[in-house]
Formats: structure tokens, sequence, C-alpha cells
């Protein structure tokens, strides 16, 4: 396994090409030195992906670990669990069929202003196999575009709506809702969609599936243009999977993947938590470093 040796508290292995890597050598529960924690954090800005393996968490010392890295960046769809406002239990048993939570690529909360800036998955219960989170790198998608296609998009805003969100998290007996959930199918939000990291300057595309419309083009140029991006935006080169096992906190770099819950377990049990951390409001490319030239 090849060991990325710009780390030095921690050890951290790429998982592609693309993107993630596995982290091993840090207990985060046991609060450790700011070396490492950072590295955590270093890591997660250059591969937007992160499993953490061999973590011993409950819910309460999952919100512990969260804050550490941000405030809760709120989730008005999914009820938490008592006495976490932040924290939320996923449960897929044995004998439940359809779909399961998160299959399909999406964004976590992309039709939030703000959407979360990391999303964290802890792994309890793991099937002995399958039940994989897949992702795929939307800075990869950004630089894979040719240079009139990011020029063609520079500038122009996505609209990305909550319509549809509340149907199918009530589509899941097993998710417990927010009273007021049925709301969100009211809420939109406008992003830019060439982004820029606020912390490291790197350009992503910032597309969704509840993205619906570009602002300043009809509804039949718009279609066709999203539709190619999401193809585009999960291209297997720009992707990773991760393969979990009891004890692995996933962390993402929400706006920066797009992630599907692959839905290949039948017969066993999952059970996970989650939390997601605030954001930032997403940021176009500034107007004077606005050419192509200068894509990161
Ligand atoms: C999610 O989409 O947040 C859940 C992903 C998973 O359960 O693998």
């Amino acid at each position: 396994m090849l060991r990325d040796t710009q780390f030095r508290h921690i050890t951290v292995s790429p998982i592609t090409g693309a993107l993630g890597a596995d982290i091993h050598g840090i207990d985060l529960a046991s609060h450790p030195d700011d070396p490492a924690f950072d590295e955590v954090r270093r890591a997660l800005d250059k591969y937007h992906v992160v499993a953490v393996r061999e973590q011993n968490l409950t819910p309460q010392t999952l919100h512990t670990v969260a804050r550490r890295f941000g405030p809760f960046s709120g989730n008005p769809v999914h009820a938490p669990i008592e006495g976490l406002d932040d924290i939320i239990r996923f449960v897929r048993e044995p004998d439940d069929t359809g779909k399961v939570i998160g299959e399909d690529w999406h964004m976590d909360l992309a039709w939030m202003a703000k959407p979360p800036g990391l999303t964290m998955l802890y792994g309890e219960v793991i099937p002995p196999v399958g039940g994989d989170t897949c992702f795929s790198s939307l800075a990869q998608a950004y630089r894979a575009l040719s240079p009139g296609m990011q020029a063609l998009l520079h500038d122009r805003i996505g609209v990305h709506s909550g319509k549809g969100v509340f149907e199918i998290n009530a589509a899941n007996s097993r998710l417990a809702l927010r009273e007021d959930a049925q709301n969100i199918d009211t809420i939109e939000a406008e992003h830019p969609i060439v982004c820029v990291h606020p912390a490291t300057g790197e350009r992503y595309l910032f597309v969704s599936s509840v993205m619906q419309s570009i602002k300043g083009l009809t509804a039949e140029e718009s279609r066709p243009l999203i539709d190619y991006l999401l193809r585009h935006a999960v291209r297997p080169e720009f992707n990773c999977r991760v393969r979990w096992a009891p004890r692995t906190l996933t962390i993402w770099a929400n706006p920066f993947v797009l992630h599907t819950a692959i839905n290949d377990y039948p017969g066993y049990r999952r059970v996970t938590y989650r939390t997601t951390v605030e954001g930032w409001v997403p940021m176009a490319v500034p107007a004077a470093s606005d050419t192509i030239a200068q894509a990161a």
C-alpha cells in the first residue's frame, strides 16, 4: 500500500489516483495533539475523502470529535437521535427492500445556501460484504473539461432545489424526519457552477442531483447541459470506493465530491451515524483570476 510521506504523524494511503485516502495511526476520540489532528485536516484538503480506520466512537464521542472539526451545519431533513442535535442514525435491516439511504449520486444538502463543508459517517454495524460508498471528485471533473466548456461554465449560476428531497427520504420507513421537513420543498439555492475552495484555491465543479436549471438559459438549454455535467462528474477515473469495516469513520469534503451508497447487501444489517460540519457559501472564481489558464 502506497504511503504518502508528506504526513508524519498519521499514516495516509491513497485509495485511487483521483481521490480518497485511508488513514491509520490516530485515535480521534482520545483528543490527539494538534499536529496529528491538523494532518487529518490536511489529508482532507488533499484527498477530499478520508476513511479513518480503527476508531472507537459512540454517538457522544462522534459529536465531540466532529465539533473539533467545526460547528454543526444544521440539517433541515433528518431528525437527530435523542440528546444529540447534530447526530443522525441510519439503519438498514436484513429484510429491508427498496433503495438504501443515499443511493444515487448526490451531494449532501446541496440546496442549502451553505451546504455542509464536511460529512462524517461512522460505521457501527457493517455488512461482511457490500455496502461500500463510492465518491467522485468534482475537482477532477472540472480539470477534465475542455477549455471551451470551462469558459462556458465560468460565471454561470446553477439553481439547486429541495423539491422532491422530502419525498425521497419519506419513502424510507427507517428514516426519522424532522416534523417540518416538508418545508424543504420550497427551498432553492443559487451556486456558481465553477467554484474555488476558500482555503486551497482549488477549482471544482459545483453540480448536484438537485440542480434544476442554469440561470440565463432556458429549460431546454439547461437540462441537457446539467445531465451532461452529472454524467461527466461521475466518470470512473474520478472515483474511489470506500470499503467499510466496523469502526471506520469516513469524512468527506462534501461540496468537492458526489457520493452514492451501494445497494448490494440484502440480508445484512448496516448501522451508521452521521453528522455534518458547517461549510461556506460556495465561492465563484474571483474576477481578477478568471482565466482558464489559471485553472488549478
Ligand atoms: C449518505 O449519503 O450520506 C450515506 C452514504 C452511505 O450510507 O454510504
